[in-house]
């Protein structure tokens, strides 16, 4: 009763900061991501009667707290579906850094998914799936299908309607790019699940970007299906810009930004100005993520690298879903 599966992590271009049911990890707005070839999960689950607990190792250190009792719970989900008892053991690891604001627990989340439930015995749809990988952690229900993936927000209680549902395949875009630089490795003092929750308590901006995030979908939607860059980048780079502002204004507030965040963003708007059609999108962490087209990475590659604080870069194309691999 073994299993392994990979997942890609995905970045969000319309963004999901905010939840409306806590221990369902339903979210407030609809949001959509692409999947990052090459920044994969690889994740192992193996039940054996002689297990006398779970347990979890994430790149070969064994985790406990709050990391292990969020894979235990997955793994009762899924033992409960296979009416089956046995302990396992999960091994995960990550070709990026953990916790640095790389959107890592989307694709550990869906690669446990998959690899738990084919371990169990169990064939489910990519929609049962997703709705398994959400409830581990939100943005992870958008790794389970590849390229252009929409998380519905639904509307029913029991979330049956809250899942990753693709726009678009891998193949659909095939000159989109996104450049991660990475400022910093260390993880962030603020985790996502905390941070957002005290947004949605008392953030005064909450409302107003959440409603603009929802109604953005469409136009995203649009600009995808259109591959147009321009409408795309500007739609992500605002939607990034609004949802930091939610954060900055939470009590107490949430800073992912670092001075050398402020220089690549400097950097992005100086190279729009020659006619570099590049935009940026941030998350929860103080990497800056360029949106732009294969013709213009190496241009914007070596701007990018002579700022002194981007240790390193990596150029992504829109990646596959989870799959099962050997
Ligand atoms: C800023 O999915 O990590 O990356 O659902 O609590 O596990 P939990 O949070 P998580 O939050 C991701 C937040 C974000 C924006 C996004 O990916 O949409």
């Amino acid at each position: 009763m073994r299993a392994k599966a990979m997942a890609n992590a995905n970045i969000a271009l319309i963004k999901y900061w905010g939840k409306r049911d806590d221990k369902l990890i339903l979210p407030q707005n609809s949001n959509i991501a692409v999947n990052l070839a090459g920044l994969t999960a690889k994740t192992s689950v193996t039940f054996d009667k002689k297990y006398k607990k779970d347990s979890f190792l994430l790149d070969g250190k064994t985790q406990s707290g709050e990391e292990l009792a969020r894979v235990v719970d997955t793994l009762n989900r899924i033992r409960k579906l296979a009416r089956i008892k046995d302990k396992a053991l999960v091994m995960s690891a990550n070709n990026f850094p953990t916790a640095a604001g790389l959107a890592s627990s989307a694709a550990g989340g869906s690669a446990l998914v998959l690899a738990a439930s084919k371990a169990a015995g169990l064939d489910l749809s990519n929609r049962e799936l997703s709705i398994l990988a959400r409830m581990n952690s939100g943005s992870s229900c958008r790794s389970i299908d590849g390229g252009f993936v929409k998380w519905v927000k639904g509307v029913r209680k029991d979330g049956k309607d809250s899942y990753g549902k693709q726009l678009f395949n891998e193949f659909y875009w095939p000159d989109f790019r996104i450049i991660v630089t990475i400022l910093s490795t260390a993880p962030k003092k603020i985790k996502s699940r905390a941070g957002m929750k005290t947004s949605v308590e008392n953030s005064p901006f909450y409302r107003t970007w959440s409603d603009e995030s929802e109604r953005s979908c469409a136009d995203m939607e649009r600009a995808i299906k259109n591959k147009d860059i321009a409408v795309l980048g500007s739609l992500a780079e605002k939607n990034a810009i609004m949802m930091h502002c939610v954060m900055f204004a939470t009590t107490p507030s949430i800073i992912y930004w670092s001075p050398e965040t402020v220089e690549v963003i400097n950097a992005v708007h100086e190279m729009r100005e020659k006619g570099i059609r590049c935009y940026f999108t941030m998350d929860a962490g103080p990497q800056v993520k360029i949106i732009c087209l294969k013709n213009d990475v190496k241009k914007i590659k070596n701007l990018v690298l002579k700022i002194k604080g981007v240790k390193n870069i990596i150029v992504c194309r829109p990646g596959t879903g989870a799959k099962l691999i050997a």
